[in-house]
């Protein structure tokens, strides 16, 4: 990863002269003073200090701690995958009630290791830091932790480091409420060279009235084309094939920038830019799915043949309720559109099971729109009462043993759709961007298809990054064996 063009302008600032305050440029002195402060405690322990960030949740957490990784390698820390590493942040999610239980029952390890390693700090960042009670709980039994700070200040890691660094007995709690800033040119450490996240959005105004998102992540707020061109066309000189443009609901992309412009026609212009073979994107919230969106992308091959559109329940009574401005009928007819125009597309979703109110008949109307569609796979999920949502202060929350009954059932049917809905390319040749070795078998590499199902087949690690045209020989439920053409 190219990181090069940050080393200059770094080494070069003033450590003499107050912090600069304008961005990134604020950030650019942070990391130099952090990296001498590291360099003198590195001096001292006689070794490099190394750094673990732990994703939770979802690809913009992902996205979030390549920044993250970017940051504190341009600081002078070592990456390790142990969390027996000398700093150690949890980029936590919030999304359901067991993404919190795990970093609180995380937390309880990562203590042991730092009674043992004087070095040893510990951040936490990201959505269930937006929680006031979280804060407060950690504030109250957690004091071991150094660094505490939200969604919406990670380009300021660089300043909190020096903070903890030259602060190690403080707890340091930076949570902003909202922000109108984007700070995007710092160092990023991609996981993959070939392959990236793309934020174009960041926010969202939709407030669904189950989930938690709108308040941790604040309102939507859009980046301009231009900077997202840039950024991809960056992306592409350094190696970079396929893109994702990351979003909550990328389809309202562009509807308050101040020369507004559809998602649509974002895709349009990132089609258009040479060295990129495959564009991806998520999410599309289905209410705001366009026909001009559908247009475009039949329109591109570039623009990969996969879907993902969130349904949440087929039962237009409960979208009413949890605001999600479709109707099954709706829903379906949109499928039919998108069908149409892109035949070999590949549908996925997400479904919830058990919203408060949910009956037996508004569960079967769910199953009727899993039949219907046909999802190449689907996420399914138990209902998670988030405190501060709408769907919380309802009274008719459903039963455990109903949800783990209907949740089941729901499992059962998309695992067999699934399946045969993933076999339909048996026998056909498919392009794969092979992504890694195969993790059980050396001998294989492991890839993609356009629409995201995975393919092993023999080959070599110089294939990693590569396109290469498979035959698909068997089907195994969700991935297929192949060999190379
Ligand atoms: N309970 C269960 N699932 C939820 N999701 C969002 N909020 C909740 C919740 N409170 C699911 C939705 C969303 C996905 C990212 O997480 O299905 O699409
Ligand atoms: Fe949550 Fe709905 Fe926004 Fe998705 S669109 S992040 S489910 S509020």
């Amino acid at each position: 990863m190219n990181n090069q063009k940050y080393d200059a302008i770094i080494s070069g600032m003033d450590l003499q002269k107050p912090a600069p305050e304008n961005e990134p440029f604020r950030q650019f002195y942070f990391i130099e003073r952090a990296r001498q402060n590291l360099q003198k405690i590195s001096a001292s322990a006689g070794r490099k200090l190394t750094f673990c960030v732990v994703t939770f949740g979802c690809q913009m957490n992902a996205r979030d701690s390549e920044k993250l990784r970017g940051i504190l390698e341009e600081i002078g820390y070592v990456q390790s995958d142990s969390e027996d590493s000398d700093l150690v942040i949890y980029n936590t999610c919030t999304v359901r009630e067991n993404a919190n239980t795990k970093v609180y029952g995380r937390l309880g390890k990562l203590h042991s290791y730092k009674k043992k390693n004087p070095h040893m700090m510990i951040g936490l960042c990201g959505c269930m830091m937006q929680e006031e009670h979280v804060v407060q709980k950690l504030k109250e039994s957690c004091r071991f932790v150094n660094l505490i700070f939200g969604t919406f200040n990670i380009y300021k890691l660089a300043e909190l480091i020096c903070g903890a660094l030259e602060h190690p007995d403080r707890m340091i709690i930076d949570i902003q409420q909202s922000s109108d800033r984007m700070v995007e040119q710092l160092p990023v450490d991609r996981k993959y060279t070939f392959k990236s996240g793309v934020n174009i959005m960041y926010g969202c105004n939709n407030f669904c009235s189950y989930c938690i998102v709108p308040y941790v992540r604040g309102r939507e707020k859009s980046r301009e084309p231009e900077d997202i061109i840039q950024e991809i066309r960056d992306l592409t000189a350094d190696g970079v094939r396929e893109v994702m443009l990351l979003g909550q609901n990328v389809n309202s992309y562009g509807k308050n920038l101040r020369h507004p412009i559809s998602f649509a026609e974002l895709l349009e212009q990132i089609a258009q830019i040479p060295g990129l073979d495959r564009i991806r994107f998520m999410t599309s919230h289905p209410k705001d799915l366009s026909d001009e969106l559908i247009n475009v992308m039949a329109k591109y091959p570039k623009i990969c043949r996969h879907l993902h559109l969130p349904l949440q329940s087929g039962s237009t009574r409960i979208l009413r309720d949890m605001n999600r401005h479709y109707t099954k009928e709706s829903y379906l007819a949109l499928v039919d559109r998108i069908r149409a125009a892109i035949p070999d597309i590949s549908l996925t979703t997400d479904i919830i099971v058990g919203y408060p109110g949910e009956t037996e008949e508004d569960f079967q109307e769910t199953l009727d729109v899993v039949r219907r569609v046909r999802y190449d796979s689907a996420f399914t999920f138990i209902y998670s009462k988030r405190s501060g949502t709408p769907a919380a202060r309802m009274d008719n929350q459903v039963p455990e043993d109903v949800i783990k009954d209907r949740f089941g059932r729901l499992l059962a049917l998309v695992q067999e759709t699934g399946r045969e809905q993933t076999a339909r390319f048996l026998g056909q040749d498919k392009d794969v961007l092979v992504e890694q070795v195969n993790e059980q078998d050396a001998d294989l590499v492991t890839g993609r298809m356009d629409n995201n199902i995975v393919v092993h087949f023999r080959g070599n690690p110089d294939l990693i990054g590569q396109i290469v045209p498979v035959h698909l020989d068997e089907c195994h439920g969700f991935y297929y064996m192949g060999h190379a053409l």
